[in-house]
């Protein structure tokens, strides 16, 4: 598997993972981006928030290589980043998780966690599937993730939203990736399941991993981001630590573009 060396935990002391400089964006008449800078830290936690149409899922597809923008550069570890795909960004370190996950329900969980990665074993001429490799690795990254699910053959549609996002990551895991995306991760779930992903933000940072959070939940990110980022209209208000932020604070931000 050499597809799976972008490396997790690397970046030179205060090098930025990836640098938006001046990005845009338009569809149509609309400026979705207006020239975005935004640098995400190794290591960090940085929350994306910003109101309904602000540009969020926008810089997101960009960044995860779904869509190149207009202008303006991505530098990933201080090189011109251009993916060519999704599949392009995850080879070199970069996974997103959209919000609507892209699992296959009816597929198992060691199904979804190897999808396009499959591991093999060669019988004489034949090279079989290494379903039982598959199970116990998939296993693994549940449990670096403190998911304990025992049977990695139940499909993915009967678990939790929670153990879905858990899923998701493992596969993100599997590929190495040093910067995770995660687009409102939380927003469809319950109270319990929210503390659970957050966990999981949480277990990923300490595994040296950085994170793009994007977040309507300003409760959500008060507790887990160290940093946060605002759009509004498609241009960055503020950009500044989390720290001594209450959520009504990030919501007047959102609302007015001002801080107090
Ligand atoms: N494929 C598209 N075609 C046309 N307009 C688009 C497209 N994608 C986004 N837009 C427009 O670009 C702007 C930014 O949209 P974007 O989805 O990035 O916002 P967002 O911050 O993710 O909002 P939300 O919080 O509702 O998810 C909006 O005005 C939106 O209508
Ligand atoms: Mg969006």
């Amino acid at each position: 598997m050499s597809l799976r060396a972008s490396g997790a935990p690397e970046g030179g002391a205060g090098e930025p993972i990836l640098r938006l400089r001046g990005v845009a964006k338009r569809y149509g008449g609309v400026a979705a981006l207006g020239g975005v800078d935004l640098d995400i830290l190794p290591g960090e936690v940085l929350a994306l928030c910003g109101d309904n149409g602000a540009g969020k899922s926008t810089l997101v597809r960009i960044v995860s290589g779904a869509e190149t923008p207009d202008a303006g550069e991505v530098l990933l570890r201080g090189r011109p980043a251009a993916f060519r795909s999704p599949h392009d960004a995850l080879e070199k370190g970069v996974a997103t998780i959209h919000q609507h996950l892209a699992l296959a329900p009816r597929l198992s969980i060691w199904e979804n966690v190897f999808m396009g990665a499959e591991l093999r074993r060669r019988i004489g001429p034949f090279a079989l599937l290494d379903k039982a490799r598959m199970r116990r690795e998939a296993k693994g990254y549940l449990a670096r993730l403190s998911v304990g699910i025992e049977d990695m053959g139940r499909p993915v549609e009967g678990l939790s939203g929670g153990q879905r996002q858990a899923v998701a990551i493992s596969r993100a895991l599997l590929w190495n990736a040093g910067l995770i995306i995660m687009d409102e991760p939380t927003a469809a779930l319950g109270v319990k399941e929210t503390g659970q992903v957050l966990g999981l933000i949480r277990a990923l940072k300490a595994e040296g991993r950085t994170i793009l959070l994007v977040s309507h939940n300003m409760a959500d990110v008060v507790s887990v981001a160290d940093r946060v980022a605002i759009l509004r209209a498609g241009r960055k208000v503020a950009d500044r630590p989390v720290a001594g932020l209450a959520p009504e604070d990030l919501s007047r931000i959102i609302i007015t573009g001002e801080a107090a």
